[in-house]
């Protein structure tokens, strides 16, 4: 026996001789199937949106074009002005704000009949292109009188070769909107647009955009296929939106402001990312908020994905990490009309204001809200008293809708105390708990909800990650330590699902050029994207949720990192498995048994998956996406015992079908 430990060991170079050891006595975990503890939610896992590290622009939303319409701080950010073949000419940005307040610029473009006049856009860290795709090109467009101009459209290589093209002829003279669409013949992440201008005249021009055909769904101006494909896969309870501390602002007139993000996208007023200057060790000064992503798609994309929409509206505070700004109580009512209208919106028959928008826009079924969060990371008197307001309001209208409410940026401490407190007397619905702390500390906190009180808040652990060097550290990573402490972390939000009613990791995503903030789940270029590991932990979580969970006990305890295990247990009544979460933070192997009672008709054979690696420090990456994601595996049962041998570091995932009523 020992000879063929150590020929696996030396066939596994890359073991250390402590992985090759293993703890030799025999762990036997009891699984009471017959004893129901606590319904999962539909909603319990779910995912938390933010634009932040180019989310959005850039990002999830599909447009190509940065700058699309002039709007960014110097309103020629992302474009080159440029002449080719004797060119002349010149192009001046206009301002109309008294007319046009929501887009107030335009560019007007001027040729002589020699060569082109023209610019360049350079994307959001250029454009990514893909070979046999076709592409549609579209521009608002007014011709001076007498003018002649034709539009020829380039997309190029960053060496400048010339990869699809097409040509366009306004011919009014007044704003009207030309499309175009082309196939391109190479594939590329760096290249660039050019707009050029032909023949003699002057031509105004907006809203110059580029997406790709094949988007979610294939919407028209729609979402990049492949990342929201990254969302569904999660099958997650809920989608919050649109933030964070997006939702705050740095002041108040920089919040987020639904209703200036439906509807036509050419009145969707532009305003900078606070994410812009927000983080000086990741300064990303041309982040910009186009809103092309807004409430509509918000609520569109939760509902293809069959999430929850879970929207969170400024509550009257600006960010307190920065200005803090108030609205004073009594000018707080347009807030508080707006998260009505809001729900309005979302709900409302087609014959309310607001519900007639929402059919105007292509859907006149109702979206089914059931929360709203009031206020993002806010603490202090000063939330509680405008929580106080926004509650009375929403409750007396809409008495069904649960009311989201934040116990401020840490998961203890004074602020959390005095909003935890405050809150449960005042009997509010769902409490969001925020914790980006140390993988230890996730370790060490995996009893958190065990003496919550089961009839007091829900609680929504609304934004939560492990942090492999310090919260908020540029040096983070998303590495397997960091992940399998959370899926350790995880058994007491599953344990506790009586009172942890939704979870969501936070941020969501990451581009790999443009992010402020790290880690996150899905990180992406502009063609490719990689789920992390903490991405497949939340997966099998997700995946598995089941449908009611049942006790998981080691000698009659519940698993809460015994010899470095953590263990939960749920039955799936939907399909008729038990499922068996058991997570070894150890370096050495373990020998375990699980026995499981109370369940007739069990399966011979177990679906087992594994998250493994023997390295803490392993990531995912854009070249090596699967490094550490799940293995999946058969297992056998003797009657009601399984036997199985946990790897060092894994998250095991066991499924067993059997008959449960
Ligand atoms: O997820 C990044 C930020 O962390 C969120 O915007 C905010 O709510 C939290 O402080």
């Amino acid at each position: 026996m020992r000879k063929i430990i150590l020929t696996v060991c030396f066939a596994g170079a890359f073991l250390t001789t402590a992985f090759c050891q293993s703890n030799k006595t025999e762990k036997v975990f009891a699984v009471a199937a017959n004893h129901i503890k606590a319904h999962v939610e539909p909603t319990m896992y779910g995912i938390f949106f933010e634009d932040i590290n180019m989310a959005a622009d850039g990002g999830v939303y599909a447009e190509l074009v940065k700058n699309r319409s002039f709007e960014f701080g110097s309103s020629l950010i992302g474009w080159t002005e440029k002449k080719k073949d004797n060119g002349n000419g010149k192009i001046e940005v206009i301002d109309r704000s008294a007319e046009r307040p929501e887009n107030p610029h335009f560019i007007t473009l001027t040729n002589s009949n020699l060569g082109y006049n023209g610019l360049i856009n350079e994307g959001f860290r250029g454009m990514g292109i893909k070979k046999g795709e076709t592409y549609s090109f579209s521009v608002l467009a007014r011709q001076h009188s007498g003018s002649q101009i034709k539009l020829y459209v380039e997309l190029m290589k960053p060496d400048g070769s010339v990869i699809g093209n097409a040509t366009l002829s306004p011919d009014a003279a007044n704003w009207k909107r030309y499309n175009v669409k082309f196939i391109v013949n190479e594939t590329t992440d760096k290249a660039h647009l050019a707009v050029w201008a032909k023949n003699e005249g002057t031509i105004d021009l907006d809203m110059i955009s580029l997406f790709p055909q094949h988007t979610w769904k294939n919407r028209p101006g729609g979402l990049r296929a492949d990342l929201v494909q990254k969302l569904a896969d999660l099958k997650p309870g809920f989608l919050r939106f649109p933030g964070g501390c997006i939702v705050e602002g740095r002041d108040i007139a920089t919040r987020y402001q639904w209703k200036k993000t439906i509807g036509d996208i050419d009145k969707r007023e532009n305003i900078i990312n606070r994410w812009n200057t927000e983080l000086k060790h990741r300064l990303a000064p041309e982040y910009y908020q186009t809103f092309g992503l807004g409430f509509m798609e918000y609520f569109l994309t939760a509902e293809d994905i069959g999430a929850s929409p879970l929207p969170i509206l400024n509550c009257g505070m600006a960010c307190q990490f920065n200005t803090g700004q108030l609205v004073p109580l009594d000018q707080l009512d347009p807030y508080i009309q707006d998260a009505l209208d809001l729900i309005e919106f979302a709900n409302g028959g087609i014959h309310t204001k607001w519900g007639k928008l929402r059919a105007d826009l292509g859907h006149p079924k109702p979206f089914n809200l059931k929360m709203i969060g009031v206020g993002n990371e806010q603490w202090g008197e000063q939330y509680i008293v405008r929580w106080k307001l926004f509650t009375k309001a929403i409750k007396d209208k809409y008495p069904h809708v649960r009311i989201v409410s934040s116990l401020g940026p840490d998961p203890g401490g004074e602020k959390f105390d005095l909003l935890n407190t405050a809150f449960r007397e005042l009997h509010a619905d769902i409490l969001d708990e925020h914790y980006y702390r140390s993988p230890k500390w996730f370790l060490d906190n995996v009893k958190r909800y065990d003496n919550y009180d089961r009839k007091g808040p829900k609680i929504f652990a609304g934004e939560y990650a492990a942090q492999s060097v310090a919260t908020v550290s540029p040096d983070n990573k998303n590495n397997w330590q960091c992940a399998i402490s959370e899926a350790a972390f995880m058994t007491g939000l599953e344990r506790n699902a009586d009172v942890v009613n939704m979870a969501s990791y936070a941020p969501l995503f990451a581009h790999v050029e443009g992010w402020q903030w790290t880690p996150d789940l899905i990180w992406f270029d502009n063609l490719r994207s990689y789920g992390t590991p903490n991405y497949y932990v939340q997966q099998l979580y997700s995946l598995n949720k089941g449908t009611d969970v049942v006790p998981v006990t080691l000698n009659n305890q519940t698993v809460t990192g015994q010899d470095g295990c953590f263990a939960s247990a749920v039955l799936d009544k939907k399909n008729s498995d038990v499922i068996i979460k058991i997570i070894n933070t150890d370096k050495k192997k373990q020998n375990a048994s699980f026995v499981i009672n109370g369940l007739k008709g069990l399966n011979t054979t177990a679906a087992i998956t594994t998250l493994q690696s023997n390295d803490l420090a392993a990531e995912n990456s854009l070249t090596n996406p699967k490094a550490v994601s799940p293995v999946i595996h058969r297992g056998s049962l003797n009657g009601n015992v399984m036997k199985l041998q946990l790897q060092p570091y894994s998250f095991n995932l066991i499924r067993i079908k059997a008959t449960i009523d």
